[in-house]
Order: structure tokens, then C-alpha cells, then sequence
């Protein structure tokens, strides 16, 4: 059996403090993690049907024997179900349960399910805590941590929702074992985007060895950690993305259009990592990035197993970017590597971001 690895990132928000554990062997930990870090009377579990068969017992279990009560919620898996009506149930069985004001919601799962689960623990009585546990790559190395929850609207993703930091993430890498190669590799999608935005030595170490799903579980701890710590530096700066934290969104404004334009069919991170690449190689066109930025950038996204270009028609990728819900007035403000390991942001109005997009679309690797 292979040595227990464990990581601790302390993250420093204006509105929180709290650590991100990650390591192996971690879910049987749970409660008593829970019960070193925060005083509660009961632990509420919101899963869905696929991460539920494999994890819910062990955590139930280990929230039980570390002395809190125990009741959970089933949800169906998948981002058409992060709607409102998964939502209303999810607070009707928290209430149903008898949760109080002391209780803590613990989310077990991907992004959909932190992301519904940390806006339940925001809404119910005007806000109660949330501890993540993430089981997907992505959701250990980007959405668990910063506090961002949401449901979608059938007019866009995300359109409602709070900022809740988490009381706690506990990242067991063990999960990624059973994610689907396809999950596993979209996560990735947004560890490059990492590297990209302030860690030129991650960038490398990827690009010269990229992620792999059997891989040693102990390295995987570090990068995940070490990710967490990079998103850790610009919430901790900037936790309700008023400045600084829209960097994060490095090539999310093309990548979402190609999300939305694909009809939600592409993984979140394979449309980051084309979105990164579309991005570096107009920026770099413009004299905005270092030369030779976007070759190292897609050299790297296509050694993970990542697409560096989306096949979709460029006027719908277009239509779907001028209507990205975060517009700033009549532009955008685009997040641009200015080398590996820096960006800046430009603001661009949606007539440039066309051109933008047209231009990015030249030459990609194949
Ligand atoms: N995923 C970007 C953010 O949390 O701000």
C-alpha cells in the first residue's frame, strides 16, 4: 500500500479562513477532520447518483463516529440538473431533516454538486456552513475553494447564486481513480490554466510530464495543492471578484462560448484549455505575449490529452462571447497571458473581441 501523502493549504479571505486538506486515504477522515475544525450539532451530505454508490457510506460513517447526526440527500448528476428545482428539493430535505443554524452541509462530489450544495448552505437560514469534498479534478483544483455557488437558469449557467466560503475542503486524490479518463483529463483543463496565469515551474513540469490519472498519488497531491495555493493567492486578494480574481478567468470568455455553442456536449475544461490556446495565439498575433507563448501553450494543452481548437462555427462562437454574462459595459475585460507565468487584463469592446476570436481561430496545432 502506497505511503500516506497529505498537503494543508491555509486559505485567508476576507469573510473566511479555513484549510484545504489533500492527500490520500482522507474520506474516512472526514468527520474527524470535521470535528478537530469546527463545532457542529449535525452534518447534512448532498451527493448525487454517481458519486453517492461509491462514497456516501464511508462518510456517513465517519461522520457518525466522530459524534455528529447524519442525514443526506441524493441528487440526479449532471449540469441539467443544477436547476431549480434540484435545488428546492435539496432545501426542502434540509429542512426536513431539522437542520439548524449549527449545522454544516458537506458536499460530496463534482463542481454541480459543490456548487448547488454551497448555495442550499447559503440560502438555508439566511446562510449556514459548508464543507467541500470534492471528488473530481476539477472540482479539487478550482471550484471547491473561493466560495463561488450556483445554480443555472434556463436563460445561462450560474445566474443566481452567493459567495460562501467553505468552512473546510477535504480532497481525498484517491476519488480521482474512478472519474472517467474524459472527467479526469477536463480537470486538467484548468491546471494549465494555472500554470499559465502564475506558475511558469508548473507549466513546465506539465508540459515535460503531463497528468496522469494512474500516476503517483503523492505527486498528484502537490499539484493539486500547489493549484489550490495559486487560486488561494487571488481570492485571498480579491474574494468577490471585483479585480484581480477576473484573471482567473484566463481563457474562460472564448472557452465558455465554446461551451454554450457546443450545446453543454464539451467538457468545461477541454473549452478552457481551447479557449486558452485561441486567446494566446490572437494575443500574441496583437504583440500582447511574448513570442512564442501560444506554441508553448498548445504544446502543453496537447500533451495532456487537450484540445488546442474548437471545431464550431466562428459566428457562433462570437454570438455566444458577446453575450457572456460577465460583460463589462459594452466590452469585456480579456484576461491575456503576457508570458507563461504572467497575465494582464485588457478591456476589449465585443467588436474587437470578434476580430479577436477570428484571429485566434489561425492556425491552431492540430
Ligand atoms: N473559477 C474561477 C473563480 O472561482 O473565480
Amino acid at each position: 500500500m502506497s505511503e500516506i501523502a497529505r498537503e494543508v493549504v491555509p486559505v485567508h479571505t476576507a469573510s473566511r479562513d479555513y484549510d484545504v486538506i489533500v492527500g490520500t486515504r482522507l474520506l474516512d477522515e472526514v468527520g474527524d477532520r470535521m470535528r478537530a475544525a469546527l463545532a457542529a450539532d449535525a452534518a447534512f451530505v448532498v451527493s448525487d447518483n454517481n458519486v453517492a454508490p461509491l462514497y456516501l457510506e464511508r462518510v456517513e460513517a465517519s461522520l457518525r463516529m466522530a459524534g455528529f447526526a447524519v442525514a443526506s440527500t441524493i441528487v440526479e448528476a449532471g449540469e441539467s440538473h443544477k436547476n431549480l428545482t434540484t435545488f428546492g428539493a435539496i432545501l426542502e430535505d434540509m429542512a426536513s431533516a431539522g437542520l439548524t443554524r449549527d449545522s454544516i452541509v458537506v458536499a460530496l462530489g463534482g463542481g454541480v454538486v459543490g456548487d448547488m450544495a454551497g448555495f442550499a448552505a447559503a440560502s438555508y437560514m439566511r446562510g449556514i456552513r459548508v464543507v467541500q469534498v470534492p471528488t473530481s479534478l476539477l472540482s479539487m483544483v478550482d471550484s471547491s475553494v473561493g466560495g463561488k455557488t450556483a445554480i443555472d437558469l434556463s436563460r445561462g449557467k450560474n445566474l443566481i447564486g452567493a459567495f460562501l466560503q467553505p468552512s473546510l475542503v477535504i480532497a481525498d486524490v484517491d476519488c480521482l481513480s474512478t472519474l472517467s479518463p474524459y472527467a479526469f483529463v477536463d480537470g486538467i483543463g484548468e491546471v494549465v490554466k494555472h500554470g499559465v496565469l502564475a506558475d511558469e515551474q508548473l507549466f513546465d513540469e506539465l508540459a515535460a510530464h503531463p497528468l496522469a490519472q494512474d500516476g503517483d498519488p503523492a505527486q498528484l497531491a502537490r499539484i493539486i495543492a500547489r493549484n489550490v495555493a495559486i487560486k488561494r493567492d487571488v481570492v485571498g486578494a480579491d474574494e468577490k471578484e471585483r479585480g484581480v480574481r477576473q484573471t482567473l478567468n484566463l481563457g474562460h470568455t472564448i472557452g465558455h462560448a465554446f461551451e454554450a455553442a457546443s450545446g453543454y456536449a464539451l467538457g468545461h475544461g477541454h473549452c478552457v484549455a481551447a479557449g486558452l490556446c485561441h486567446v494566446a495565439r490572437a494575443s500574441e498575433h496583437l504583440g500582447w505575449s511574448e513570442p512564442g507563448t501560444s506554441d508553448r501553450i498548445e504544446r502543453c494543452v496537447a500533451a495532456q490529452g487537450l484540445p488546442t481548437s474548437c471545431d464550431i462555427p466562428l459566428d457562433d462562437v462570437i454570438a455566444q462571447a458577446s453575450h457572456d454574462k460577465k460583460r463589462h459595459g459594452a466590452g469585456v475585460n480579456l484576461v491575456v497571458p503576457t508570458r507563461i507565468g504572467a497575465v494582464t487584463m485588457r478591456h476589449v469592446s465585443l467588436d474587437e473581441l470578434a476580430t479577436l476570436i477570428r484571429e485566434g481561430a489561425r492556425s491552431p496545432r492540430p
